[in-house]
């Protein structure tokens, strides 16, 4: 009991948490269809605030927590639980008190893994990433989300060989698109059973706020920060779109630096590194000379003129220029890369 306990957490509001509009609208809704009875899954791509919303959702619902992190490695018993270890037991001869004998004994523990304890409390749990693990690892959840009946594998002993879910039993998960590197396509079967929330980039309000939060910057600074940002994403030009957590680094190195924004070779070279290194997976050459000079110039106009309107249009224009430049090469580039990728 005390070895199934260790592993959960209390439900608890999460420091700097943001609630703008935005996570108002979503944790609402996501509230709704758990009070249905349905699991809820956040879907998008990194940095949409997936994990944070689900633990966000936990704290509501006010039941203990317990955290998987998908692991392409998991099998079912990673999950459900299973013989671990084996038990040492130390004999004292009353008789002859000098005579200490430790006698191993051979007789295997059976020890429940959080799937099982979340659904024999009804706890809420947060499968995050679960589509890192591979499907027939998670075929246990299948029964468990319909029937609300839990196979138990013979080792684990009692009377029944299936655990019947609590009813307070809340399940949460989060997943990147299929796309991304090493994630497994979810079973149909499973996706069915709960309810998908496509979730994007936050919307401007809120990447401001929860840069804010976590930089503790001013709103001007923060607010050039992520007009960069945005305008970056919106060029679509980048391998990967820079997320908001290229604007928190952004905002605490700032902080930690003391600088506030300026026309310094460093703080420009701040932003390429940050945003070159977050947009590339290869960190190609070409690549992350056009993310820089895209960067380059967003910052500019930022310094210039204080407030961007139309940051999108401006970064979309400058790449274009700089398309036509080497687009030959790039192609040759982007060829290449879909043969790594595929
Ligand atoms: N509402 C919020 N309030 C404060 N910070 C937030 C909020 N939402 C997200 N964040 C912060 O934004 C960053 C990205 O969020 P999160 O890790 O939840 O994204 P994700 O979608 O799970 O990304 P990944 O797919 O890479 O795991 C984190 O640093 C997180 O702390
Ligand atoms: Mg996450």
């Amino acid at each position: 009991m005390i070895d199934e306990m260790t592993t959960v957490l209390e439900p608890s509001p999460l420091p700097d948490f943001v609630e703008t509009e935005y996570i108002k609208d979503i944790t609402k809704r996501a509230l709704s269809y758990i009070k249905a009875g349905f699991p809820v899954h956040f879907r998008g791509p990194s940095g949409t605030g997936k994990t944070t919303l689900a633990m966000h959702l936990a704290s509501k619902i006010k039941r203990p927590v317990v955290m998987i992190h998908g692991d392409e490695e998991f099998t079912t018993s990673d999950l459900v639980g299973g013989e671990y270890g084996y038990r040492i037991r130390k004999v004292v001869d009353r008789f002859i008190s000098r005579v200490l004998k430790t006698e191993e004994d051979m007789v295997k523990r059976w020890v429940d893994n959080r799937l099982t304890v979340a659904c024999k409390y009804g706890f809420t749990m947060i499968y995050d990433e679960f589509t890192r693990s591979r499907p027939e690892a998670n075929n246990i959840l299948l029964s468990i989300l319909q029937e609300k009946m839990m196979d138990l594998p013979v080792g684990r002993g009692g009377e029944e060989p299936y655990l019947r879910v609590d009813p307070d039993f809340t399940a949460i998960f989060t997943s990147n698109p299929e796309e991304y590197a090493g994630v497994h396509r979810s079973q149909d079967a499973l996706r069915d059973r709960m309810i998908t929330m496509d979730l994007d980039h936050f919307d401007y309000d809120t990447e401001l706020a929860v840069t804010r939060a976590k930089s503790k910057l001013s709103k001007p600074d923060v607010e050039m920060i992520v007009n960069v940002v945005r305008g970056l994403r919106e060029s679509g030009k980048c391998e990967f779109a820079p997320t908001i957590r290229g604007c928190i680094m952004i905002a605490k190195t700032l902080k930690v630096q003391n600088m506030t924004p300026s026309h310094s070779e460093g703080f420009l070279k701040m932003f390429q590194d940050i945003l070159a290194s977050e947009t590339s997976r290869v960190g190609s050459k070409t690549n992350q000379d056009r993310v820089k000079e895209i960067v380059r110039e967003l910052v500019a106009k930022e310094l210039g003129i204080g407030k961007t309107i139309d940051v999108g249009k401006k970064a979309a224009e400058s790449a274009a220029a700089i398309e036509t430049v080497d687009s030959k090469k790039e192609k040759k580039e982007s060829e290449s890369l879909a043969g790594v990728s595929g």
